[in-house]
């Protein structure tokens, strides 16, 4: 399940500094099997000469209006024919105008108006000419007219300066191009992840906790985001980056994390618990580093709230799915744990195939029986799921 296998994409390449960005964006979207043709602007051959793209792409750059490799010399109208989007990486404050007042003085500013496909753009420039109310109004009616914009980030630029204006990364701005390519299955739906594992204070320095990498819960976060969801995530303690899209709470104990889930449960549509959460915390945790001061030590223990189970309890309970992690006999406990929490949903996996690593090899326990998805990469794992999260809720709305 790749959106890019077999895509054309058209890449714009503008006069900024961050056209060599662009460059690996384009070594990305080949490698992940996508035909790029690259419109390269006169500015932007000073910064990126075509050479560059041609060896990367496989594929002629096209420069001029009137190119003559093109049949019937329609270079401004074929190119974004057929293609799957046309993304725009840098686009300067410029181009932003041209497009803002539909200019068409150049190959690429044409091909934008002249497009059959989704029209992305990568704003890139000084933050003085982005704060720029000249600028901000052009952004504005661009997004107004349909096109989407990428970023930009904030950071330290090539003159110097720091603030926003910043192009996104390459590989920002290859999950965004993929995410715009995905289907909406879980348009305008708002949903509430836990991820990671719990830590368990026993002392300022100690605590117990488990070997969760947060890697699934993270994968799943961003899946729900190219699905179109709008996505905030409970996180225990993990070194990840928060995945593009993403709203990010970060806890540190199964209290803490129940508190945030609480906190943010009001209009979810959907809860989705990936979390592998301690079932019990030290009954106290010590104020000061504990001493060796005896042979053994025995700690005192508490259960932890159940945070799925309370959430499904609830009237007005999302769509709750849960998570099963077994080490033997997966679709006993796996269903045991459905049917126990009433959940429509539980994704059962041995810690064996999916702790910590970077796959994960699931099976899907509802109503209608057992699902299996293969070995693969935790992201595509994470489609899967999602995919059979929003045929779940398609179900339930025809049945009502
Ligand atoms: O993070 P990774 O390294 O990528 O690994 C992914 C994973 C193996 C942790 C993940 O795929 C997974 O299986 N997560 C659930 C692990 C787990 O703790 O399962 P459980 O059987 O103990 O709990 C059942 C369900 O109840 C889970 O959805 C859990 O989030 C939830 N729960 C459990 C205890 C508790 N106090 N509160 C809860 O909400």
């Amino acid at each position: 399940m790749n959106e890019f296998q077999g895509k054309r994409i058209v890449l714009g390449v503008t006069g900024g500094v961050a056209a060599y960005k662009a460059a690996e964006l384009v070594r990305l979207l080949v490698k992940a099997g996508a035909a790029v043709d690259v419109v390269l602007t006169a500015a932007g051959a000073r910064f990126v000469g075509a050479a560059t793209f041609q060896a990367l792409t496989g594929r002629r750059v096209w420069h001029a209006m009137w190119d003559e490799r093109m049949e019937i010399g329609m270079a401004h109208i074929d190119l974004t024919r057929g293609a799957s989007a046309l993304l725009v990486a840098p686009a300067t404050a410029d181009f932003l105008a041209k497009l803002a007042h539909g200019l068409a003085d150049d190959l690429l500013s044409t091909l934008c108006l002249a497009r059959d496909c989704p029209l992305l753009v990568a704003p890139a420039m000084n933050r003085q000419m982005w704060e720029n109310p000249a600028t901000q109004r052009n952004v504005a009616q661009v997004r107004a007219d349909g096109v989407s914009i990428l970023g930009p980030a904030h950071g330290e630029q090539a003159c110097g300066e720091v603030g926003d204006g910043r192009m996104l990364e390459a590989t920002e701005l290859f999950d965004d191009l993929y995410a715009s390519l995905r289907v909406k299955s879980l348009g305008g739906k708002r949903v509430l992840l836990t991820a990671g594992p719990t830590f368990e204070a026993l002392d300022p320095v100690r605590g117990l906790s488990n070997s969760s990498s947060g890697k699934m819960g993270f994968a799943l976060a961003r899946a729900c985001v190219e699905a179109g969801a709008q996505v905030t995530m409970v996180a225990g303690p993990v070194a990840l980056a928060t995945p593009r899209g993403v709203n990010r709470l970060n806890v540190q104990s199964a209290l803490q994390m129940r508190e945030a889930v609480m906190q943010e449960l009001p209009g979810q549509d959907v809860f989705i618990a990936v979390a592998a959460v301690a079932d019990y915390r030290p009954r106290k945790a010590a104020a000061q580093k504990i001493k060796k001061s005896a042979s053994s030590l025995t700690l005192e223990l508490d259960a932890n709230p159940d945070i799925l189970a309370e959430v499904a309890a609830r009237p007005d309970a999302p769509f709750c799915v849960g998570f099963a992690a077994e080490s033997c006999d997966l679709a006993v406990y796996a269903e045991g744990k459905r049917v126990a929490k009433k959940l429509a949903l539980v994704v059962g996996n041995l810690v064996q195939d999916g702790l910590g690593g970077e796959t994960n090899a699931v099976t899907l326990f509802d109503a209608a029986g057992a699902h299996v998805l293969p070995l693969a990469e935790k992201s595509e794992v994470a489609r899967g799921i999602v995919a059979h999260i929003a045929s779940l809720m398609e179900e339930r709305r025809g049945q009502r």
